[in-house]
């Protein structure tokens, strides 16, 4: 009995150790240097694991996300029809996400990228400020993360609507369901958050059409995934002055290409897909939790539904 660790663009051995400190009596192995014989593997801890290596374990009995996303492991051809796939709940994460977004709407909120630029300029300039109450901030997504964000800048004065598949109650908070309501929350989004997870439902969400619906110089916050947005849409929003501006953590191809027109876009704001990740120190034991949940045969939080993709 064994569990391997996969994961690319990770330190495997952080993972391995932390992990191996939670359950001392199990093995860990790491793919592919370490990774035994297949038949030994009952469980998979995953971050992007290269299509078809899942399918290569015969006793394979649940696969964990080392995100919130599981996007990676779905879009593997090859993943066996009846292995469980669940996603991080992961508080830290959380935490995580909750602080930028809750930077990125205050830096848009208060006009950060303009005072930068007349402070280049050596230009002593007081912009008209409103306050948050007259702001509103939409969400896309009201799950674990995006709920959390929701709460964190309606407690900032800010005033939030967020967008989920099925009808949400949350104080304080403007709750909008399904295709018919998506338009309505956009329409009124001065600024919009992204948190939504990538499903065959949700890829080119934002596209032209989206961007044109929100009021003129509103700013987008992409901390879903880089599939989300069309990016062509994106900047022809941004050169018409639709949108004034984007914060994009995320993006079709991770690391973003050299050439990329992104990059120097001025009215974008980029980050290396560094929101919110989780980390070995705090999410192992949520992970080693799982873990004696699954080798007990009892049920496990964050089970992902295939057909949904979520
Ligand atoms: P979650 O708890 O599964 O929440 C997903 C939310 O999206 C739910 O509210 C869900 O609605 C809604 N949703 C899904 N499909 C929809 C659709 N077709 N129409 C309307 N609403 C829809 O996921 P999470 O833990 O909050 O994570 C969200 C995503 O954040 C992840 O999947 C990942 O892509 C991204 N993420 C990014 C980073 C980063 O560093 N940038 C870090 C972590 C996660 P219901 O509530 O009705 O189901
Ligand atoms: C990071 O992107 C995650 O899905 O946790």
């Amino acid at each position: 009995m064994a569990v391997i660790i996969i994961c690319r663009g990770e330190d495997p051995e952080g993972w391995k150790a932390a992990l191996e400190t939670e359950l001392p009596d199990l093995k860990f192995r790491v793919w592919p240097h370490d990774a035994g014989p297949a038949e030994d593997i009952d469980i998979a801890v995953v971050w992007q694991p290269p299509p078809g290596v899942l399918a290569t374990f015969p006793r394979l009995r649940a696969v964990l996300s080392l995100g919130a996303g599981v996007e990676h492991v779905l879009d593997d051809p090859g993943l066996p029809h009846e292995v469980p796939v669940i996603r991080l709940i992961d508080p830290g994460l959380r935490s995580a996400m909750v602080e930028f977004v809750t930077m990125e709407v205050l830096r848009h909120h208060r006009q950060e990228s303009a005072y930068r630029l007349q402070q280049s300029r050596r230009e002593w300039n007081l912009l008209h400020q409103p306050l948050a109450p007259s702001r509103h901030v939409g969400i896309l997504g009201l799950g674990y993360l995006g709920r959390a964000c929701a709460e964190s800048l309606r407690n900032l004065g800010f005033r939030v609507s967020g967008w989920s598949a099925s009808p949400k109650s949350i104080e304080g908070i403007g709750t909008y369901a399904g295709d018919q309501e998506l338009f309505p929350l956009v329409e009124r989004s001065d600024i919009l958050v992204c948190l939504l997870p990538l499903t065959a439902e949700t890829e080119d969400i934002i596209d032209a059409t989206l961007l044109g619906a929100m009021p003129r110089g509103a700013t987008l916050i992409n901390a879903g995934r880089g599939r989300h947005v069309v990016e062509a849409d994106l900047l022809d929003a941004l050169d018409s002055g639709q949108l004034s501006h984007a914060t994009l953590d995320v993006f079709r191809e991770e690391p973003l290409p050299e050439d990329h027109p992104f990059w120097q876009h001025p009215g974008i704001t980029l980050f290396p897909h560094a929101a919110a990740w989780a980390l070995p120190e705090d999410a192992s034991s949520i992970l080693a939790g799982s873990i004696r949940q699954i080798l007990a045969g009892e049920s496990v939080p964050g089970g992902v539904d295939r057909r949904r993709g979520y």
